[in-house]
């Protein structure tokens, strides 16, 4: 089955045209497995580029589980992370028997809110009697959270941060990359991201130790020896080679991918900028976003349609758009969790909207989300 060449995707794979050849290289080999070539090599070129040590993961997620473990979080101790996000971010917490304290979001970049977290450090250190383990700071849709405020706030409480940067390769925090703006953190290389192995993810961290431990637990943590001792737990969590492969390829042509996603964006902007009431997620003074996804908010009464009017307009035409994320402290999986404020996040995902944004899209495409939005606005004036 092929796919309906007429559906514009969300964000769909875009390969660059090197990914076969070091894919190839792996069958020719006969280096199939969770070892090779590629996967040495796909670490050592992304830790040049982030200046950090890489270990590659079966996904994103498990980069997060293997890292807050590295953190030392354990069964339920708290750890903080911000509401308005995927639900990757916090699963982690509970995989470890740990418990989510949920944050609200600041308007200027759409993540974590300093101010909320000062709040939530102190209230948990007031009930709990000590502070949050942890911060699992997240860079939403391509942008880099506030971070000098996030790190020195968390440094003066003695909260560890986590940083999962899995929507954000590409983006930078002044002159930093993301990945490499807390101790250790996640990428993600999910079909829908950047730049993708079909499925995979990147633990990135400033610690030779902790690499090497997250080496050991994602191949079931077996210790040296020719039996097949364990003195720890460990997990089957490690890239394949193959998949590595593909992740050198997409990586020579991660700069033309920002360049790309940013250049939609700024389409978007230049061709709705006539409907009062559509508003893009701001870009923050302190980095460069990759516009991952191209955000906006809808201001229904400007506008005269909802944001489910324009998702709806647009699936009829057979264009896939989403809502912003559901915000964690919504959602059923985690009622029970403290939350810090709130409605920042429930505003944003109440009335935001993710547009077509893969790099691939062509300018007829982007013509043709454009005219079914003008129409879906039109029709109801
Ligand atoms: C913010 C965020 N964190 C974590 C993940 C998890 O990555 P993966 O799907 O590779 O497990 C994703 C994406 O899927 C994400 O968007």
């Amino acid at each position: 089955m092929t796919q309906d060449a007429s559906r514009i995707w969300l964000s769909p794979p875009h390969m660059g045209g090197e990914e076969f050849e070091f894919v190839r290289s792996a069958f020719e080999t006969n280096w199939l497995s969770t070892v090779g070539p590629n996967i040495d090599a796909f670490e050592r070129e992304m830790g040049e580029r982030l200046g950090r040590h890489c270990v590659a993961l079966a996904s994103g997620t498990s980069a997060i589980h293997l890292g807050l473990r590295w953190l030392g979080v354990g069964p339920d101790d708290e750890v903080l992370c911000p509401s308005l996000t995927f639900v990757a971010s916090s699963n982690p917490i509970l995989y470890l028997g740990a418990k989510p304290v949920l944050i609200d979001s600041e308007r200027e970049s759409w993540n974590l809110d300093p101010a909320r977290l000062e709040e939530a450090i102190e209230a948990r250190t007031r009930d709990v009697g000590q502070p949050p383990k942890a911060l699992v700071v997240v860079h939403l849709y391509g942008q880099t959270a506030n971070m000098d405020a996030i790190r020195r706030i968390c440094s003066a409480h003695g909260v560890a941060v986590f940083e999962d940067a899995a929507e954000a390769l590409g983006a930078t925090y002044g002159a930093t990359p993301a990945g490499a703006l807390a101790p250790v953190g996640a990428l993600s290389f999910n079909g829908n991201k950047i730049i993708t192995t079909s499925g995979g993810g990147m633990l990135i961290t400033d610690s030779a130790d902790c690499a090497q431990k997250a080496r050991f637990w994602s191949t079931q943590a077996r210790d040296p020896g020719v039996a097949y001792e364990h003195t720890e737990m460990g997990y089957n969590y490690r890239m394949s080679n193959v998949l590595a492969g593909m992740g050198r390829g997409q990586l020579t042509v991660l700069d033309a991918r920002v360049e790309r996603r940013r250049a939609i964006f700024e389409r978007y902007v230049s061709g709705l900028e006539a409907l009062d009431g559509l508003i893009p997620m701001p870009e923050a003074p302190w980095g460069r976003h990759t516009r991952w996804l191209s955000t906006f908010t809808v201001d229904e009464e400007c506008l005269g349609v909802s944001r489910d009017d324009l998702i709806q307009g647009l699936a009829e035409a057979n264009i896939e758009s989403r809502p912003v994320w559901k915000p964690m402290h919504l959602q059923p999986l985690y009622a029970d969790a403290p939350v810090f404020g709130g409605d920042v996040a429930s505003d944003l995902f109440r009335r935001g909207i993710c547009l077509p944004s893969g790099s691939s899209l062509s300018e007829s495409d982007l013509d043709r989300i454009l005219a079914v939005l003008h129409e879906t606005v039109g029709a109801a004036a």
